[in-house]
């Protein structure tokens, strides 16, 4: 989408995955333990999907607990899924208001099943909504959900639903979690690191890469619209629009 931001019409990209990194650096340098970091890097999000709505992203995907994620102090898991379920909680509320139709992606069986449910009833409540699609990584790995998709795949063969010269990249996207959006355009990595981490591995093979030192707590529209113009110096260097 073309829009005008600060007074430059932009190439605004339609999806953007972001890998929300330095909760835990943030805190350390106010000295507090990293569950404070994670609590304030799970307060942003809300204005964050806000502002690339209006900035005109249609679609904003972000890793909130990826597969890896179970290996850290019983301590952090706990408070990362408390943080999760209330943040799940106050996106059932404001989900209309926000005008956001809200996804999960990622092995959701592995969750408590209170999780469990408050992502359907999030999902059931807000899927005629179309403002932006929102999508939470959840357990999620690009690994898993690749396997998860040859699994649901060669089922489809065993049962004779799908014919094996039928398989291509594009019916092969449709049994991955992200069937019903496009790649992202645009990864954004907060805090400096310079990694993938097993995030939309098949869905970033053509992603620009955006890294910002920012640490996810601070990071706020004006790095958003860094970020959307660093999309854009990267099109026009190679001819793009
Ligand atoms: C990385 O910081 C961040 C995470 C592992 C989790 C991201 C989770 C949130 C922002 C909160 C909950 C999410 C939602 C959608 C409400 P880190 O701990 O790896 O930081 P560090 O690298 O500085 O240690």
């Amino acid at each position: 989408m073309k829009k005008e931001i600060n007074g430059v019409l932009m190439n605004v990209p339609e999806h953007v995955a972001i890998i929300m990194d330095g909760n835990g650096r943030w805190a350390k340098k106010r000295h507090m333990p990293r569950n404070y970091g994670h609590a304030a890097g799970s307060r942003i999000v809300e204005t964050i999907v806000r502002d690339a709505y209006e900035l005109g992203i249609r679609y904003l995907t972000v890793y909130a607990f990826s597969t890896e994620n179970w290996s850290r102090p019983e301590s952090e898991v706990k408070a990362l899924m408390k943080l999760l379920e209330s943040y799940l909680t106050d996106c059932i509320a404001k989900a209309k208001k926000n005008n956001m139709r809200v996804r999960v992606i990622g092995d959701i069986s592995r969750l408590n099943p209170k999780i469990q449910a408050l992502i359907r009833e999030l999902e059931e409540v807000s899927k005629d909504l179309d403002g932006i699609q929102f999508t939470i990584a959840l357990n999620y790995g690009g690994r898993d959900e690749i396997v998860r998709a040859v699994r649901k795949l060669c089922a489809d063969v065993r049962d004779g639903n799908l014919e094996e010269s039928g398989i291509d990249e594009k019916r092969f996207s449709a049994y991955l979690d992200t069937f019903d959006m496009p790649d992202p355009e645009l990864l954004i990595r907060t805090s400096g690191e310079q990694r993938i981490s097993n995030y939309l591995l098949w869905q970033l093979a053509y992603s620009e890469m955006y890294f910002t030192d920012v640490l996810w707590p601070d990071f706020n529209r004006e790095e958003m619209i860094r970020a959307i113009e660093f999309y854009n110096g990267r099109n026009r260097r190679f001819g793009g629009v």
